[in-house]
């Protein structure tokens, strides 16, 4: 296991070192405006449920901020997507008002402009790219450099808008690769170089909110479904390791919510058998939905193809869809 610079990961697995280490680009300076972008994750990734990671390369968030006088809050927001305008509510802004409480800056000025890269309540971990975008777009301007900070500040915001701290989505999108959240108390993240495959995304044009998929699940689970996530989810990592995609792919399958929320999404049996039929590796649920993917090392096109036609032909559903590969992370894009 290694973090992407390929020395900031101890022999646990802890991140402690990568926390410490300067945000990319940036030196011991303060700035007056920065930009960032934040991308979307696959949360769960199967078997992985609030544990597993996925950071993806496309789409992302492009948020900039700007010092402002003391108290001067103002939020702009560009693009397609509607995200909430009050700074307080926004889920970018938001994070980087609890990044500057946690440095113990209450009264932080800033204008932040949010151009939203995907389509919020998709199961891409929308609200994760931009608490993480927002978190670290503070971080540079206030020259904080532990990357802790900024997951947890980045958590606050995820919070926000689906009811519960979860970190897979952040820990993604903030750390790039492969994420597993391995001690949530202690906020331990390993971090996973994943073997290059395609990602194939179809987002149908269904809305489902976070805080409702959660609620839909049940607070306890039986000792025959839970020993099968721990057998999944250990054979997922091996075959990551091994840098295995057709493994991978066997292991993408899950018993604590993907039963209940599949439920939600119509066409989800179609499509995924679509999809396997056409040669993918495995098929799962983004997140909590309502986006489907599939991995795979080759096909991309007719799987994404077969995806979109199944959701047509049995749910009558248009989607979105696209082929992404895994991410680096969230950057700093510029910084004066
Ligand atoms: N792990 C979370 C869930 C991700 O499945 O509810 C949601 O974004």
């Amino acid at each position: 296991m290694s973090s992407s610079s390929g020395k900031a990961v101890d022999r646990s697995g802890r991140l402690i070192s990568d926390h410490e280490m300067p945000l990319d680009g940036l030196r011991f300076m303060r700035y007056n405006s920065v930009r960032v972008s934040s991308p979307a994750s696959i949360a769960n990734f199967g078997p992985g449920f609030d544990t597993f990671g996925l950071c993806l390369e496309y789409p992302v968030d492009s948020i900039s901020i700007k010092a402002e006088p003391s108290g001067v809050v103002k939020l702009k927001s560009l693009g397609k997507y509607t995200v909430p305008s009050s700074p307080m509510e926004n889920t970018a802004s938001y994070a980087a008002v609890k990044l500057a409480e946690i440095c113990g800056r209450d009264r932080i000025g800033f204008t932040m402009t949010v151009r939203k890269g995907m389509k919020p309540g998709s199961g891409l971990g929308s609200s994760a790219a931009s608490s993480v975008g927002g978190a670290l777009a503070m971080a540079a301007l206030l020259d904080v450099r532990d990357k802790g900070l900024v997951l947890e500040a980045a958590a606050m915001g995820e919070e926000l808008v689906s009811g519960s701290r979860h970190f897979d989505n952040v820990s993604a999108a903030l750390y790039g690769g492969f994420t597993v959240v391995s001690d949530l108390k202690t906020r331990t993240i390993i971090q996973i170089r994943p073997p290059m495959f395609k990602v194939v995304v179809v987002v149908p044009e269904i809305h489902i909110e976070t805080r409702n998929a959660r609620e839909i699940l049940p607070s306890s689970v039986s000792m025959a479904d839970a020993v099968c996530n721990v057998s999944w989810a250990s054979g997922m990592l091996h075959a990551m390791m091994k840098r295995n995609v057709r493994m991978m792919g066997s292991y993408l399958d899950d018993k604590l919510a993907l039963p209940y929320r599949s439920a939600l999404i119509p066409g989800y049996q179609e499509v995924r058998e679509s999809a396997l039929n056409a040669g993918a590796a495995g098929v799962s649920i983004g997140g909590s939905g309502p986006a489907v993917f599939a991995i795979t090392q080759s096909n991309a096109v007719s799987i994404k193809k077969a995806m979109v036609e199944a959701f047509r032909h049995s749910a009558g559903l248009r989607t979105e869809s696209f082929i992404t590969v895994p991410g680096k992370g969230a950057r700093v894009e510029s910084a004066r």
